[in-house]
């Protein structure tokens, strides 16, 4: 039923009869199936710089974070982590960083016409707010598909989570990317401090107003190298239910079971494949580099390598009585 009411999510996000919770997981799993079936795309993604020039309150790459050890990898590394992930048999690679501003348009832009070129791979960006110019001119070079969470719908919050971004801003960087043809996946936190359980539902009507490819969500986690040190973590059942009624919303919408979401809890990523999800995006980051990228403490897969990642997640998804897609995974809106 897409059509739920603000106040219909916020009563299932308040629910606390534990089979009521179990029936809404139940449904999400139905809708996944229907809506976009029994296959897992997987995604590779590449963390390819810790640098950021934006100081988002929650975030260990914020550039007042002077405890990290940032790490900005070649155009050469990039691509040689690409092509990995192509031998590994990825039909989509995830650029991602912090806004970093050292590299030049023109030479992002080389590389992701050859990474099109020589790997026939899905691009999927995840660079943050640019402006209209430099998004055409990337997908121009070839690029597919671009990530950019609007973290919450609160404008508030928002205000408070990111000072030097703005709202509308960060909703025109979505409108852009969809007019000048890009896939579009965003998405949001989940456990803000100070985040209405009323904003959550804002955030899920959100991604159906915004008629979006994709949609991220993830917990919360408190990163004690951030002013939000001592602030509790999002709760696992928090996400699962964003997860669920994110799926009954917006329908046929890719929806990764996020890595944040393993870190709260072991299994993590399994059950949100169970409530709703239908991606998973493994870590190719070069192991050298895949600790150094903290957004959050205690993230899974620093000690493993991109092959080790890829045999975890098909093993994972086979436990689960599921298969990896074989396609791009393009789309499934119309
Ligand atoms: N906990 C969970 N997710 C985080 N992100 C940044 N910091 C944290 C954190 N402390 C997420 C943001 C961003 C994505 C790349 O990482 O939602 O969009
Ligand atoms: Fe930078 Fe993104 Fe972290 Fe904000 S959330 S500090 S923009 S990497
Ligand atoms: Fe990296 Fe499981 S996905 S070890």
């Amino acid at each position: 039923m897409p059509n739920f009411t603000k106040r219909h999510i916020v009563e299932l996000l308040k629910e606390t009869n534990p089979e009521n919770i179990a029936e809404l997981y139940r449904q999400a799993d139905r809708v996944r199936q229907e809506q976009v079936g029994p296959t897992v795309h997987l995604r590779g993604l590449i963390e390819f710089s810790s640098f950021c020039r934006k100081d988002c309150l929650y975030c260990g790459l914020r550039r007042s974070n002077g405890r990290l050890q940032r790490y900005r990898m070649s155009l050469e590394e990039i691509f040689a982590a690409a092509e990995n992930a192509r031998l590994l048999g990825f039909k989509t690679v995830v650029l991602q960083s912090g806004e970093d501003s050292h590299y030049s348009l023109d030479d992002f832009c080389s590389l992701v016409a050859r990474i099109k070129k020589e790997l026939r791979v899905a691009v999927t960006l995840c660079i943050g707010e640019r402006t209209r110019e430099e998004y055409a001119r990337l997908k121009e070079a070839g690029a597919d598909r671009y990530l950019i969470r609007f973290e919450t719908s609160d404008p508030d919050l928002f205000a408070r989570m990111k000072p030097d971004s703005t709202y509308e801003n960060r909703f025109r960087c979505l409108q852009d990317l969809r007019e000048l043809g890009y896939q579009v996946g965003s998405g949001n936190l989940v456990g803000l401090p100070g985040q209405s359980l009323e904003s959550l539902a804002d955030d899920i009507l959100k991604f159906r107003e915004l008629e979006l490819d994709m949609v991220g969500l993830g917990p919360f986690i408190c990163n004690p190298d951030t002013p939000l040190y001592g602030f509790a973590n999002s709760t696992l059942d928090m996400v699962l239910r964003m997860t669920a009624l994110t799926r009954i919303v917006t329908e046929n919408a890719h929806i990764p079971a996020t890595t944040a979401t393993g870190t709260l809890d072991e299994t993590g990523r399994q059950q949100a494949l169970s409530c709703g999800a239908n991606v998973i995006m493994p870590n190719l980051t070069p192991p050298e580099y895949r600790k150094l990228y903290q957004l959050y403490p205690d993230k899974i897969c620093l000690n493993e390598d991109p092959g080790q990642c890829k045999t975890c997640v098909t093993g994972m998804i086979a436990g689960l009585g599921r298969t990896v897609a074989l396609d791009r995974g393009d789309s499934l809106r119309i």
